[in-house]
């Protein structure tokens, strides 16, 4: 198909699943206008209960982003400065920045090649007396593997802090995984599964208290927390980001459907080998970006981009190789991050892309895969 004449196939498309909520956005916009309450308030309330019942949660606090969120649920946690905080080095900066940011270390362990998230047997070799917390990030969607991660916190009494920027509707043994650890903090980042039209976040807490002490430092309150006093900042939601994600958050059932639609067009065209594998009952993938590994893989990205196709190259090289690696520590080795961060390719996903579209893209993947003769298998490692 010649994308002179279709169009290219970018990575993410934000305006066509709002066109359903277009109305009723515009309708609440003018009510909110006419209150004159645009900070907090009614909207970020509901939101609040409705994302909580939805993570399984006691309640959750809304922030002003995802980036927030995990600051706030560091501070909380009473995370200090010289802690440490074990987390993967697979992930997006700001689960780094928020540790550095309030004083601590990330500690990095390494990803498991199946799911790319924290590996749990390579923590605990990690864990010192000044470990604090453990940070698994639930990367592209695909659950952190929770119940050997909490057992280990609870020898050891650490805290368990998910960042879950991407991963809402995400679930873990048949519970969504925010009902899993003291914390989780979600992104509403426009690109997200429940988008927002501009920056938000929120925590959601297992504990109401915890999200309480959150709504006072996202608004100047200073909080005393383990004995050290806690200065609050401006961490707010708008109320017309909170109401434009209540909306979404209606829809995102059929949303989520059509995404995991074009996971399984994917699926039926990627070896097993060479993407995501959940292991265990009652998983839940929400394929943030659905990624497949390919020692090739600049290859391919062009070889798509010949065929008129975005792709995306996340995480390489991995937090370990960034600018603030002098704040942090290797807790052993990190092949298979690194390996992530070569061998990973993620394909166009969302809830608008037309599944004849996705079935091109998978035949271009299995044709270049084939071609190529790709080797990559979870359980072969690269040179
Ligand atoms: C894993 C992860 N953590 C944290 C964040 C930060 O969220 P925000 O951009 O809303 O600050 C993101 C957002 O991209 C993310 O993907």
């Amino acid at each position: 198909m010649d994308p002179q004449t279709t169009g290219r196939v970018g990575r993410y498309d934000l305006v066509t699943p709002m066109i359903p909520c277009k109305d009723e956005i515009m309708a609440k916009f003018e009510s909110i206008l006419t209150t004159g309450n645009f900070i907090l308030g009614e909207e970020v309330r509901l939101l609040e209960q409705e994302v909580a019942a939805a993570c399984g949660c006691a309640d959750a606090a809304g922030v002003s982003s995802g980036s927030s969120a995990l600051y706030a649920a560091l501070a909380v946690a009473g995370v200090k400065a010289g802690d440490e905080v074990i987390t993967s080095p697979y992930t997006f900066d700001a689960t780094v920045e928020a540790i550095v940011l309030i004083g601590a270390h990330p500690v990095f362990v390494d990803v498991r090649p199946t799911d790319l998230n924290i590996d749990p047997e390579a923590i605990e070799a990690a864990v010192t007396p000044r470990t604090r917390a453990i940070m698994p990030v639930h990367i592209f969607g695909a659950p952190a593997d929770m119940a050997p991660i909490e057992a280990i916190a609870a020898r050891h009494g650490l805290d368990v802090l998910a960042d879950m920027a991407q991963a809402f509707g995400t679930l873990y043994a048949g519970r969504p995984v925010g009902a899993h650890g003291r914390m989780s903090t979600l992104s509403f980042y426009p690109t997200k599964n429940l988008p927002g039209i501009g920056d938000g976040g929120m925590v959601v807490c297992r504990d109401a208290a915890d999200a309480d002490v959150i709504r006072k430092l996202r608004a100047h309150q200073a909080v005393t927390l383990g004995g050290r006093l806690h200065t609050g900042w401006n961490m707010r939601l708008d109320a017309i980001q909170a109401m434009a994600i209540r909306v979404r958050h209606a829809r995102f059932g059929a949303e989520q459907a059509d995404r995991d639609a074009v996971a399984r067009i994917y699926d039926s065209f990627v070896p097993a080998a060479n993407r995501l594998r959940l292991v265990g009952d009652g998983m839940k993938c929400t394929y943030h970006q659905y990624w497949l590994r390919c020692r090739d893989r600049d290859g391919l990205r062009a070889e798509l981009d010949r065929h008129g196709v975005d792709t995306g190259v996340y995480y390489d090289p991995p937090l370990h190789r960034h600018a603030l690696a002098g704040y942090c520590r290797q807790g052993g080795e990190l092949r298979e991050a690194e390996r992530a961060g070569r061998e990973v390719l993620t394909l166009p996903i969302h809830a608008a892309l037309p599944f004849d579209q996705a079935r091109r893209i998978g035949a271009v993947v299995r044709d270049f895969l084939a071609r190529t003769a790709d080797p990559a298998g979870n359980e072969v490692p690269s040179p």
